[in-house]
């Protein structure tokens, strides 16, 4: 199967396009025979339903999406009969009359949810209740639109009916919504989740996946986890035992950390660290700061160490409330696209960094074994593994402390 590229990025409704071979396949893996009838919220140009009709071919098609010029592209070969657009806000909460169904009753849905922070209205904390998801709430601040999609969506189901998502990375690797995926995993059933390639939507760097839910069901033992490779093949399924659902679910961060386990001795950097800080500067502050420091923008690939003309005398530094990296500390970036070729280590005295790069202080006798574990392909390949993010990507300090090296 070759896949799609679709012309577009996200733009101020949040959205991206589904690839057509990507909603095919969202709908086979949802492995449902006959729905009688499908939902999907925030329907954009129909690329799911389209691909529904296809095999479910009796189906009434119920679809919701804001911005009201959708309507006119919405897939022409479904007949009008089974067909019922709805222009308006998903996240109403009565979303039933508007929809005129009962929550409760519909078997299936479909949905790729826009990349959003939506304004908190206090009926997302019922909305959140409903769906039986209200556990997840200490956690944010501010829910993102993709949570509250997901939770609409349970509450218009019936117990036993299926959710097909499209979701983005963070839902199923970010550490914020650990709460999220096993509330999903015991309260609800994930039958399934493929991990989308990078890039699958042209001009964005975004990671998606593939998630079926069922709603309200027992949860099976293990998690099916797969990975759709380049050539359009399925990959072998890892199965992962349910009681981790918290854990992250994304397959090529699985598949790296099991291959490395094998290998290693099981020694996690966690083990053997003394130090791991953000620096204190913002690159905006560097710009006007008379302190020399350090950013990811300095880094280049023909070396390993930092260059002397990012040290700072001594002297300048002593007693400094801000961050400073000493000789033997690894400095590793910690966002952006290539953040995993820049790492160096300190060798000609103190240096100051910024906020987007991490001081890594290890324990002496691992010191060497660190740093070159870091900086090998596999090692750079294991960073590129737990970062975290759509488009830019970003790791934490908890992602880097659980590698195994
Ligand atoms: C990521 S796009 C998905 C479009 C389509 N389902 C697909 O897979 O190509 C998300 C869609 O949600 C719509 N949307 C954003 N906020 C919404 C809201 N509050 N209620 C309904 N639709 C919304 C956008 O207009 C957009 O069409």
């Amino acid at each position: 199967m070759q896949l799609l590229r679709l012309p577009k990025t996200s733009d101020h409704f949040g959205r991206y396009y589904t690839a057509q071979e990507i909603a095919g396949l969202l709908i086979q893996t949802m492995s449902l025979e006959k729905p009688k009838t499908v939902i999907d919220l925030g329907v954009g140009d129909g690329a799911l339903i389209r691909e529904a009709s296809l095999i479910w071919s009796d189906a009434r098609f119920i679809t919701v999406d804001i911005d009201k010029n959708t309507k006119h592209r919405l897939p022409l070969h479904i007949s009008p009969s089974l067909l019922e657009h709805h222009v308006g806000d998903a996240l109403e909460y009565a979303l039933d009359k508007k929809l005129g169904v009962s929550f409760g009753t519909i078997d299936s849905a479909v949905c790729n949810p826009p990349y959003l922070r939506p304004k908190w209205r206090k009926h997302f904390n019922s909305i959140l209740e409903e769906a039986n998801l209200h556990s997840i709430l200490p956690k944010f601040g501010c829910i993102p639109a993709e949570v509250l999609f997901i939770a609409q969506n349970l509450r218009l189901l019936k117990v036993g009916g299926k959710l097909g998502l499209i979701i983005p990375d963070g839902i199923i690797a970010g550490e914020k919504f650990a709460t999220l995926r096993q509330a999903l995993a015991t309260t609800h059933r994930i039958e399934r989740i493929i991990e989308l390639p990078r890039r699958i939507f042209r001009n964005t760097d975004a990671k998606a996946h593939i998630m079926v839910l069922s709603k309200n069901i027992s949860a099976d033992e293990t998690i099916q986890i797969q990975q759709l490779l380049p050539d359009g093949q399925l990959s072998s399924a890892i199965l992962l035992p349910t009681e981790k659902a918290s854990s992250r679910l994304d397959y090529s961060y699985l598949a790296t950390n099991k291959s490395t386990r094998d290998k290693s001795d099981g020694l996690k950097l966690r083990d053997i660290t003394l130090a791991l800080k953000r620096g204190t500067f913002s690159s905006a502050e560097r710009k006007t700061n008379e302190l020399n420091i350090l950013h990811t923008t300095d880094f280049t690939s023909d070396r390993l160490t930092v260059p002397k003309k990012f040290s700072s005398k001594r002297t300048l530094v002593k007693d400094a409330k801000f961050v400073v990296a000493q000789n033997g500390d690894i400095l590793i970036a910690r966002v952006g696209r290539n953040f995993n070729e820049k790492i160096w280590r300190v060798t000609s005295g103190p240096t100051i960094i910024t906020d987007c790069i991490l001081l890594l202080r290890v324990h002496p006798t691992y010191a060497d074994r660190v740093f070159n574990y870091l900086t090998s392909s596999i090692g750079r390949s294991n960073l590129m593994s737990i970062a975290h993010g759509v488009g830019a990507r970003f790791i934490t300090t908890e992602g880097l402390l659980d590698l195994k090296i």
